[in-house]
């Protein structure tokens, strides 16, 4: 959900008038009447109709915007190159569309990051989900009935998901390693108690990056990658791959060659499935199986835990908006720095940089 009674109970607070898709909340346990009761109006049909700003987790489909007021806001997470023919209709529309996940990664807009609040709960949830499919215990124990060894688990990409796959598969007790094109996610790996795997004799990205983002890395980078990953997947019992590369599909880290080494029952769990996938043969929202190995590919990790995605989502966007709201003009104003980041459309045009061309 992009709002919940907390928000909504905000954003009137602001002066803003709410309506609500009559059972928008029930996935995350939230029903009309507790919208009602923060203040909401429930609509059964035409939700938008007159709306000045439209939040939604993902762009909504342009025909249920028809009502919308002439330059409404659509505020959500837009997936700008996987829609792009929604983001057309969207300017065609008249629409201001603002995509949540080209947030400047600076410390103002740091708590209306929407990628950031739902990939750690989406790093959380692999590895819980992993746990569940794999056959074996995650700690190791001493029992009267022998020992039970610990679990191997290698956690590739180390951003927001990545670290909280680590946290999270350390408390589980398993043995932990990790890896990143990034240099600077070493130190960030060790202070988790878990063991960084890295390219040595080929240049990473030094620091963070742009941005803190990954960019693609050479094929010398590529193929040393790929033996490292060789002779250590290979003991692994749960893989969790997280790695992205803004605007681009996420980069193939483990093929089914690789696949064919690891023993069977071990799981492998592929965050960036939606972006093309991190891993050969993962296929979005199945768990599909490749040599006795559990290759799980849900599309949408944060949507498991709907509750706090839901609370945090609409955080950021809560966030966001009383931000920049204008108590004169009773609605938010961008700035420059924000709103040339995230404004996909204005006046019937594409408008933005990354998107023309
Ligand atoms: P992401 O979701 O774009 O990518 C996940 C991880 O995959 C990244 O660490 C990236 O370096 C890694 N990766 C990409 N290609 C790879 C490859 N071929 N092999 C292995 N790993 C690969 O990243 P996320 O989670 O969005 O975080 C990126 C950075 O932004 C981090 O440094 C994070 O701390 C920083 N950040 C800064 C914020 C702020 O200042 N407001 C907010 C959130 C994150």
């Amino acid at each position: 959900m992009a709002a919940t009674p907390e928000t909504v109970r905000k954003l009137s607070a602001l002066g803003a008038k709410l309506v609500v898709e009559s059972g928008a909340g029930k996935g995350a346990d939230i029903s009309d009447d507790d919208f009602q009761a923060a203040g909401a109006a429930i609509a059964s049909a035409d939700a938008a109709a007159g709306a000045q700003i439209v939040l939604g987790v993902q762009g909504p489909d342009p025909a249920l915007l028809a009502g919308a007021a002439p330059g409404a806001w659509i505020v959500a997470g837009l997936d700008p190159f996987g829609q792009r023919a929604r983001v057309d209709a969207y300017a065609a529309a008249g629409l201001e569309a603002l995509a949540m996940e080209f947030m400047p990664r600076i410390t103002r807009a740091q708590s209306m990051d929407i990628l950031s609040s739902q990939a750690n709960l989406a790093g959380y949830k692999a590895v819980l989900v992993a746990a569940n499919l794999y056959g074996r215990a995650f700690p190791m124990m001493m029992t009267a009935a022998g020992t039970v060894s610990a679990a191997k688990a290698f956690i590739m990409g180390v951003g927001v998901a990545g670290l909280q796959a680590i946290a999270t598969a350390r408390r589980l007790g398993a043995q932990v390693s990790a890896t990143d094109v990034r240099s600077a996610t070493k130190e960030q790996i060790q202070s988790l108690g878990a063991k960084p795997i890295f390219v040595e004799n080929v240049a990473g990205i030094e620091g963070e990056g742009a941005g803190g983002y990954a960019t693609e890395m050479s094929p010398e980078y590529q193929k040393a990658q790929a033996e490292l990953v060789s002779s250590h997947i290979a003991k692994q019992d749960i893989v969790i791959t997280t790695a992205l590369i803004p605007g681009r599909a996420a980069p193939r880290l483990i093929s089914d060659a690789q696949i064919a080494t690891m023993r069977p029952g071990s799981v492998i769990y592929d965050l960036a499935v939606a972006q093309g996938g991190n891993v050969e043969g993962s296929v979005a929202d199945q768990v599909v199986e490749r040599h006795g190995v559990k290759i799980v590919g849900y599309a949408n990790t944060p949507a498991l835990l709907p509750a706090d995605a839901s609370a945090l989502f609409s955080r950021n966007l809560f966030n966001f908006l009383s931000a920049f709201w204008d108590k004169e003009q009773g609605r938010p104003v961008l700035d420059e720095e924000i709103g040339n980041a995230i404004r996909l459309t204005q006046g019937g045009q594409v408008v933005h940089e990354r998107l023309k061309g």
